[in-house]
């Protein structure tokens, strides 16, 4: 049952693409769109998948997921797109109560997907050398309701830090290389390692310094690839678009192992 408080994505309902939003719900609150005004009240007692009217046309009322929350969030920063923020997290088995790193925060794209993970019980430690891309990153996720499970902190990850002993790193940023032997420390035993990399030249300088560090054992390296179909049976059209992203980036994953 939808009640104040819930977060709710109103999917407009069109043969176009359609457009949607994303809000909290708050007594006597409302949303101004291009069909007009959606109180808050009329939706608060619903159920997620229901469908109403409003001026000029009906709505879906869906449950966000983290896919449709980066739609929303201001872009301060080159993001990790949904399809790779998911397999990074799957290789990792990034699940409730567990305990992860991550650097840079850059826009909070991954951050979002790994406090989804996480909660309710786990803790996401979020690090960036860049304190605005930090701010923004906190202003985004304040939608997701996830904010409790997540510490921003001002860092240069390449340099030693204090945080409690976690389950998996993640890094995005252009020097992960730079960052081995201070992530190393902070993973238990059998923790995951993943960086992240659009450059080939980085996955070289990074498995080579991933293979010095005596406690990081090389697991796997390989490209997220995705392909994107047009389908519309009335005109007998099922076929790859002809536009898509084509390449986003290689994924490395290590783990830490005890001596
Ligand atoms: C590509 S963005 C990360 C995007 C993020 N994963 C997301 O999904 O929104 C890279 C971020 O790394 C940060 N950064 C660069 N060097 C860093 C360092 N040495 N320590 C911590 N953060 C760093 C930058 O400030 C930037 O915000």
């Amino acid at each position: 049952m939808l009640k104040e408080g819930s977060i709710v994505r109103a999917v407009e309902i069109t043969e176009r693409k359609p457009k949607s939003w994303i809000f909290r719900l708050e007594n006597e609150g409302e949303k101004s769109t291009h069909l007009g005004r959606i109180d808050h009240d009329k939706i608060i007692g619903l159920k997620y998948g229901q469908v109403i009217s409003v001026t000029k046309g009906q709505i879906m009322l869906l449950k966000p997921s983290p896919r449709d929350f980066l739609r929303s969030f201001t872009l301060k920063t080159q993001i990790l797109y949904a399809d790779d923020c998911a397999v990074a997290c799957s290789v990792a088995g990034v699940g409730n109560g567990m305990n992860v790193g991550e650097a840079g925060t850059g826009s909070g794209a991954l951050t979002t997907f790994l406090a989804w993970a996480i909660a309710p019980d786990g803790h996401v430690y979020s690090f960036d050398i860049n304190e605005k891309h930090l701010r923004n990153a906190e202003q985004n996720i304040q939608m997701t309701g996830l904010q409790n499970n997540i510490t921003f902190q001002v860092q240069d990850i390449r340099e030693s830090f204090n945080v409690p002993l976690l389950d998996a790193f993640f890094l995005d940023f252009s020097t992960p290389f730079e960052a081995i032997d201070s992530i190393a420390p902070t993973l238990i035993g059998g923790g995951h390692f993943i960086c992240f990399v659009p450059n080939w030249g980085q996955v070289e300088q990074t498995v080579e310094k991933i293979n010095q560090n005596l406690a990081l054992e090389l697991q796997q390296v390989f490209e997220i690839t995705r392909r994107d179909f047009n389908v519309n049976p009335k005109k007998h059209i099922m076929r790859p678009k002809f536009r898509s992203i084509v390449y986003s980036g290689i994924l490395i994953h290590a783990i830490k192992i005890l001596s």
